[in-house]
């Protein structure tokens, strides 16, 4: 069975493996951790048999207007039960009273939202691949 949580007092990093899959320079477990401390609004989707996180969305908001939806993602294992769907809906569901929810993401993926209530737009970006790993302190 799947559980939510918002709560990530019972989280170690060795609860976080296998995300950031295709990414080249991934974040470590550690600086996953430190990213969902560090956003404002974070969903863990949990196995509850295995006790490890096999999905997590995050945003990061004012808490006035905006938000944005920076990291989506499933466990490979885990894909196409509806739980990358969950974690969108109660992510919308917690940003409802704010005016802005963005989010950018590649084209074949603008369909998965647009299911979910979201429209296209269009946006503008810097990548410092060299930062990819994360900042840890
Ligand atoms: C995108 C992602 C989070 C979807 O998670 P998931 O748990 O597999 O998706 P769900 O099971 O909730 O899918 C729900 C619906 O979306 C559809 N869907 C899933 N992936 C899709 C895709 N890439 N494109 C279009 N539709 C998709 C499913 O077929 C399903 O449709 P249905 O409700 O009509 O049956 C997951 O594939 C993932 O982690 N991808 C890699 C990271 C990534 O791309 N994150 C998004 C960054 S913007």
């Amino acid at each position: 069975m799947i559980k939510y949580t918002t709560e990530l007092e019972n989280i170690q990093p060795e609860s976080l493996q296998g995300f950031f899959v295709d990414w080249p320079n991934p974040p470590s477990p550690v600086t996953h951790l430190k990213l969902l401390n560090g956003s404002s609004h974070k969903i863990l989707a949990i196995d509850s048999e295995s006790g490890e996180v096999v999905g997590f969305i995050t945003a990061i908001s004012d808490g006035v207007l905006s938000a944005y939806i920076p990291l989506l993602e499933v466990l490979p294992a885990y894909k196409n039960n509806g739980i990358g769907k969950e974690l969108v809906q109660r992510m919308i569901e917690e940003l409802k009273n704010l005016y802005m929810v963005d989010l950018l993401c590649d084209d074949h993926l603008q369909p998965y939202y647009e299911k979910q209530g979201m429209m296209k737009a269009s946006g503008m970006i810097i990548r410092n691949y060299q930062h990819q790993a994360g900042i840890l302190e």
